[in-house]
């Protein structure tokens, strides 16, 4: 079988680096908040531009922090797409607040800004629930429409959150989602562009009180300089608000930063990737990728439509070809999100693309013939 997102390849390539950084972990012994997670931070950072990076457990807690750093609760709505990974849409009802979903563009699969803006409108009009945030997601990669998502959160005072798991390193006329957003979420989890070996996650911020309370957060609630002290004890255990304990492992840090080293290079290795599936497959499918103008993906997943995925995924198994389904269920229509608000109009996109969409196995060692062999299997399939 091919391998549908090939990290053995990627630790070929960076094996004795990454054992060098694990055994300087061990020799050190700060496994919690060790020195290299102060220095992953600042890298990542530096990466795309933000101020700060703040490191914690995984995604979904980002997400969270976020919210919880700017006091997101009972009452509030959270704009979202339906079509993205669970963790969007989980997050708010953990403080009370409700998600609200949009719809997505049919090119792009990501936030739709006409219909977002509906959807605020008309929750602002129903009086229920007060808007606060939106999270816009970078689905299988690639930027949301940041200029016009973030003029529409001004325009009715609201924070935009990008949830960018999926899409870290993505770019927009070459500046990341950071430039147009007040925080960005991002998850290491193994398979994403920039994994490590286990859960992790980030949040990047300029707003240097916002990544204080987020610091706060994630260790319980510590106090925090701005907080006060009592003079004589330690912070960790004055607790200023209700928090979590979310944080990255020391070891976690090291290895990222050994694959943060490589990261651009590894996500320029994906473009040609992408464009040679482009020009293999865009006549044999509904649609291959279309990415928004401006934009570089990180091609977290490929992911192309089909008039018939299942027979097209049984038929690629049999020549050793894998598939997924990114996502068969749109969020409004999973049961214990059924209850939430939807924007004006229901969600035809989010509904009709979940039916089509199939993706391919996509990471940036894949080679010239195994791709070949890939596209050579969906073209025959059509016949
Ligand atoms: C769009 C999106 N948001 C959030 C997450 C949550 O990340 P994690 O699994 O690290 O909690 C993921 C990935 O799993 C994701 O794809």
């Amino acid at each position: 079988m091919i391998p549908f997102i090939d990290l053995a390849a990627q630790q070929a390539r960076l094996k004795p680096r990454i054992d060098a950084a694990i055994a300087r972990v061990l020799a050190h012994g700060a496994y919690v908040m060790g020195p290299e997670v102060r220095e992953f931070e600042s890298r990542l950072a530096a990466f795309c531009g933000a101020r700060l990076a703040l490191s914690c457990g995984n995604g979904t807690d980002a997400l969270a922090l976020a919210l919880m750093g700017w006091d997101i609760g009972v009452g509030d709505a959270v704009f979202c797409p339906a079509f993205t990974f669970t963790a969007t849409a989980e997050v708010p009802p953990w403080m009370g607040a409700e998600p609200v979903f949009v719809d997505i563009l049919p090119d792009t699969y990501n936030l739709d800004p006409d219909h977002l803006e509906a959807a605020i409108e008309a929750t602002w009009a129903e009086g229920r629930l007060t808007p606060k945030v939106v999270i816009a997601v970078d689905l299988f990669g690639q930027p949301a429409d940041y200029p016009r998502i973030q003029a529409i959160c001004r325009r009715h005072g609201l924070k935009l959150l990008a949830d960018s798991a999926q899409g870290f390193g993505c770019t927009l006329g070459g500046e990341h989602p950071i430039t147009w957003s007040d925080a960005v979420a991002t998850s290491f989890f193994p398979a994403k562009p920039l994994g490590c070996y286990g859960d992790g996650g980030a949040v990047l911020t300029n707003d240097p009180d916002l990544w204080e309370r987020m610091d706060s957060l994630r260790v319980h609630g510590k106090s925090t300089p701005s907080d006060g002290c009592v003079a004589g004890h330690d912070a960790k255990y004055l607790n200023a608000r209700i928090g979590m304990n979310s944080r990255l492992d020391t070891l976690q840090a090291a290895i990222l930063l050994e694959k943060l080293a490589v990261f651009e290079d590894e996500i320029a290795r994906r473009q040609p990737i992408a464009a040679r599936y482009g020009a293999g497959l865009a006549e044999v499918c509904l649609q291959t990728p279309i990415v928004i103008p401006g934009g570089r993906s990180t091609w977290a997943q490929y992911v192309v439509e089909h008039r018939d995925r299942d027979g097209l995924a049984a038929h690629l198994k049999t020549r050793g070809v894998p598939t997924a389904v990114y996502y068969p269920v749109p969020m409004h229509r999973q049961r214990p999100y059924a209850h939430f608000a939807k924007g004006p109009g229901g969600l035809p996109v989010s509904d009709a693309k979940s039916e089509k969409v199939i993706a391919l196995p996509m990471h940036p060692y894949l080679a010239p013939e195994l791709q070949d062999e890939i596209i050579d299997g969906v073209r025959e399939y059509n016949g």
